[in-house]
């Protein structure tokens, strides 16, 4: 499914010399219809302006689509609700890779090789212990996926189409083993191997939760919750992780070098290190009473607070992942008998910010972070592991979009221009006649 050229055009006109060129525009097959500026610079010598790429379409792809306005997510056509009603985690991840959902046989093939995968190189183990105990786990995870590269020769030739898929497969399987390690780590307890009798999910609870001395049983309804979450995560188009995955496949690098590319980026707070930023301003909000206090600190610009979990650069919609998980968090609270004062706190925010004129104004809705940290906290996750769960989780849309860019014909390496405001050429001046 490729985009079509489209006989339309639009013509830009240059007002000081009345230049006039016309410009293609091209057509997906959902969402709006794009420029195409390829030929500007060779046409008028001129580059175009986007510095945060609101008005940038970086590649064509066909893995998932996003309407923003309407608050839609889909991958291969089908709708997020759909996927996390009724599919797995690793459904979705041969969604995401292959482009259709897998029959039964073809599952079967997947789910296998994925288990078979999970081990890690035993000499990666000493990569964690070359850490402090106290190391933020997205740093480690930084760490060692980049270090992926130096065990896994036989799958970073990025030309050769079957190491492709070994790479994919390996980094979708070892990275619950890897996240895992990296929790016990911080905790001191000795790592734990995957086993082969457990789906995704659970193995991957296992490794967190268990310890070699009894044997670990994840609940159902927990693993199925995990399972929906990593399923909401796994892939949201060309986001600043994803973007920064492309680009740095798009000179080449190995694939275990663009995903610990990819994990830096997603720390950010403004990505996907706000889940773990949601939970701690609910702690710091701590009741209800002093909601609109935190709501006036959010609308004033003297101050950098941000209503974590609010607000989305492509939904001005509710994020139809929080929705999703809106409900999984109640399943969760239930299934774990706990009371937790936060997801009140968390709903009477939401309650109070979607009436209040700021935020209506502006379409700031919750999104998918805004109670990922409520239910990967009630599961028993510190919160400096959120953020990798996600991680973990957006692997395979990471690796899905790398694929597809290097499957291109037409793949070259990606090399924004800028506008340039600094210094015109100046005579150099010695130190000592420097003020
Ligand atoms: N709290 C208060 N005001 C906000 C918030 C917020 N969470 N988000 C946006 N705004 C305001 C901005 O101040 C701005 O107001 P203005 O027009 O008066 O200047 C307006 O809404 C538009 O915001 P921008 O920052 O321009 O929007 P942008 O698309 O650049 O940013 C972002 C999107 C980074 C997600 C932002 O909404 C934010 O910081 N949210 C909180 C962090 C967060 O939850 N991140 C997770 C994103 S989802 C994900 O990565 C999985």
């Amino acid at each position: 499914m490729s985009d079509t050229k489209s006989s339309d055009t639009v013509s830009v006109t240059v007002n000081s010399t009345g230049e006039t060129i016309e410009l293609p525009i091209l057509d997906g097959t959902e969402g709006p219809r794009v420029i195409d500026v390829r030929q500007l610079y060779a046409q008028t010598g001129m580059f175009t302006y986007d510095p945060s790429y609101t008005s940038t379409a970086s590649c064509d792809s066909s893995i998932t689509y996003i309407d923003g306005e309407v608050g839609i997510l889909r991958h291969g056509g089908y709708a997020i609700e759909d996927l996390a009603e009724h599919s797995s985690f690793l459904e979705v991840c041969y969604l995401l890779l292959h482009g259709e959902l897998p029959n039964a046989s073809q599952m079967g093939d997947f789910e296998h090789t994925i288990t078979y995968h999970t081990m890690v190189h035993d000499q990666l183990q000493f990569l964690y212990r070359g850490f402090r105990r106290d190391a933020h786990p997205m740093a480690v995870m930084i760490g060692v996926v980049g270090a992926m590269s130096a065990f896994y020769h036989d799958s970073t030739d990025i030309s050769d189409p079957d190491q492709r898929l070994i790479a994919s497969h390996r980094l979708i399987a070892k990275m619950p083993t890897m996240a895992a390690m990296a929790y016990k780590y911080s905790v001191g307890q000795p790592f734990m191997y995957p086993r082969n009798d457990m789906k995704y999910a659970e193995n991957f609870l296992h490794m967190t939760f268990g310890v070699p001395a009894e044997d670990y049983e994840a609940s159902p309804a927990i693993a199925r919750a995990l399972d929906r979450i990593f399923i909401l995560h796994a892939d949201h188009e060309q986001n600043a992780s994803t973007s920064t995955v492309r680009l740095a496949g798009s000179s080449g690098a190995n694939p275990f070098a663009c995903i610990a590319a990819g994990i830096a980026t997603l720390w950010g707070p403004a990505h996907g290190g706000a889940n773990q930023a949601v939970l701690e301003m609910l702690e710091q909000i701590g009741s209800k009473d002093r909601i609109p206090e935190f709501l006036e600190r959010a609308k004033d610009k003297d101050d950098p607070f941000r209503l974590m979990g609010f607000g989305h650069r492509v939904y001005k919609n509710y994020d139809p992942r929080a929705g999703v998980l809106k409900q999984s968090t109640y399943d969760v609270l239930e299934e774990v008998g706990i009371e937790n004062p936060l997801l009140e706190l968390a709903m009477e925010l939401e309650r109070i910010a979607l009436e209040d004129e700021y935020f209506v104004e502006r379409k700031l809705f919750p999104n998918v972070d805004f109670y990922s940290g409520i239910i990967l906290s009630a599961i028993g996750f510190p919160t400096s592991m959120f953020t990798v769960l996600f991680a973990l989780a957006r692997t395979v849309g990471w690796i899905a979009q790398w694929k597809e860019m290097i499957e291109d014909p037409g793949q070259r390496i990606g090399r924004p221009r800028q506008l340039y405001k600094g210094y015109v050429e100046r005579d150099f001046v010695p130190m000592d006649k420097r003020s």
